[in-house]
């Protein structure tokens, strides 16, 4: 496994692999990577003849008063981790490798990108569209895997990649949960015990949902209040949001009509620790 921090040394090597006839399968990622990233890679190897994972705490996806400075790294450990899990490079390059000075574009997915997590990180899915695309033309992949974990973030970027024509497949991989439920996020380390052992309230919720739409329940209002007295009468958790919306365009229910692809997702507070988690059906 080699580790390339440099763009253009990453355009190279692309190149030379797609020369020489490999498909190259790409998992992008900020690092502190857990199980879940490591199903995302083992996955990867299926795809592509050489996995590329990118490590990059990408400073554009994040607002003022996030937790940005705070984001757990440690390369080292990563590295080891993703070459374990059968990843030929780790793309790690600096912030200013990036964005140089007077760096000015940026890419910006209208409509969907402003609801959800889009209302509540504005600013957050240009950042995350921007640097996908960048990656993208740096590490030239056949094949993109992203974690179904971000729902939204799958959503937007499919977007991106079929609106500016990025010849990309891309995969999405099941989120990967702890036995009692919580998704595995880097962001769990934040939690308390207290916190993490009252967490697993939000996937029990999302499986209430779904179990109350699979039974029949058409009133997408009703599902996202039981939703929410499930998870304020079971955690101190504090909800940004519940949504039970269309699985295309993540617009909000109130009816629900089958036959339809829904999306039930939710955000919660657990002190300054933010946790998303989703549910994808069809009915
Ligand atoms: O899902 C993430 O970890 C990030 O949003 C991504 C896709 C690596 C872009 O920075």
């Amino acid at each position: 496994m080699i580790i390339v921090h440099d763009p253009p040394a990453m355009q190279q090597l692309a190149d030379d692999a797609r020369k020489s006839g490999k498909t190259i399968a790409f998992v992008p990622t900020m690092g502190a990577l857990h199980a879940g990233h490591l199903t995302l890679i083992r996955k990867a190897t299926g795809y592509g003849d050489s996995v590329v994972t990118s490590i990059f705490v990408n400073p554009t996806q994040f607002g003022a008063g996030e937790d940005f400075d705070r984001y757990p790294r440690n390369l080292d450990k990563d590295a080891a981790l993703a070459a374990e899990a059968g990843s030929d490079v780790v793309f790690a390059p600096s912030a200013g490798a990036m964005y140089p000075q007077g760096y000015a574009t940026f890419v910006s997915v209208e409509g969907i990108a402003g609801l959800l997590e889009g209302q509540s990180r504005p600013g957050h899915f240009r950042g995350v569209a921007t640097v996908v695309a960048k990656l993208c033309l740096i590490v030239k992949p056949h094949v993109l895997l992203l974690g179904q974990k971000d729902g939204q973030q799958v959503i937007v970027l499919r977007r991106m990649l079929m609106d500016l024509n990025i010849p990309v497949r891309l995969v999405v991989v099941p989120t990967v949960r702890e036995k009692d439920g919580l998704a595995m996020s880097s962001r769990n380390v934040y939690l308390t015990p207290g916190q993490r052992e009252e967490a697993p309230v939000l996937y029990a919720s999302l499986r209430m949902a779904e179990q109350r739409l699979r039974e029949g329940e058409r009133n997408a209002e009703t599902v996202r209040s039981a939703m929410r007295d499930m998870i304020t009468s079971g955690s101190h958790g504090v909800i940004d949001y519940v949504s039970v919306a269309r699985g295309d365009t993540l617009e909000e229910l109130s009816v629900i009509a089958p036959p339809l692809s829904v999306m039930i997702s939710l955000a919660v507070r657990f002190g300054p620790t933010r946790l998303i988690d989703n549910i994808s059906l069809t009915l």
